[in-house]
């Protein structure tokens, strides 16, 4: 069984065009087999980006796993400066094609974990890959510290089938944390540094 997470192409390529409102803005997202939500917009994703509000943030970003794009291309239009990443390219293909299609001025590059990330930010924000298991999902998660300007957020999304308790009582020997949403089991939590 080929997982989005893994770049295989053998995977028959099937790009499809779905469209997506958010915050009243409408997006047009290319998607394909063997990426994250091909079938469109991910509730889990739009319960993140429908809790951030935009008008406060300022500053550099990183969405990491952007898959085809569609938090760090709603991010990129509105005037914060945006990195994207991810292991599977071809979700970095299709990011690229949305990012132009969207219009959203947003640099993108391919990185396992943060080995290609070289910047600090202000937030980074990630629908993170949960089947990768605990370890990577820490690495990530905790990871995301050392990539962190001083008070800078890391922002996610958990659901509490996907044991977002457990890792919420977890982050907080790292982090300041706070939930900013639940909806329909999906957890959207901040992480501050301190
Ligand atoms: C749950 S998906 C979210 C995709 C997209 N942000 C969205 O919300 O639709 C998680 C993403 O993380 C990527 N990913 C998995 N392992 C990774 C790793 N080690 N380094 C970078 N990205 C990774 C996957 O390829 C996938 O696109």
């Amino acid at each position: 069984m080929s997982h989005y997470f893994i770049n295989d192409d053998s995977v028959k390529s099937e790009e499809k065009v779905t469209k997506a409102m958010i915050h009243k803005e409408l997006f047009t997202f290319w998607t394909d087999n063997n990426v994250f939500s091909k079938s469109g917009l991910d509730f889990g994703t739009r319960t993140l980006l429908e809790s951030i509000d935009v008008s406060h943030m300022k500053g550099k970003v990183l969405d990491f796993g952007c898959g085809y794009g569609p938090i760090g291309i709603f991010l990129g239009r509105h005037n914060l400066e945006v990195d994207m990443i991810d292991i599977n390219e071809r979700a970095l293909r299709l990011a690229k094609k949305n990012a132009l299609v969207n219009q959203a001025h947003v640099s993108i590059f391919e990185s396992n974990l943060y080995e290609n990330v070289k910047d600090s930010y202000d937030y980074i924000i990630t629908n993170p890959p949960i089947r990768v298991g605990k370890k990577v999902l820490y690495e990530i998660l905790i990871g995301a510290k050392e990539h962190l300007k001083e008070n800078g957020q890391l922002i996610f999304v958990i659901h509490k089938d996907q044991g977002a308790k457990s890792v919420l009582r977890d982050m907080e020997e790292y982090y300041q944390v706070e939930i900013l949403q639940k909806n329909k089991g999906f957890y959207v939590i901040a992480c501050k540094t301190h």
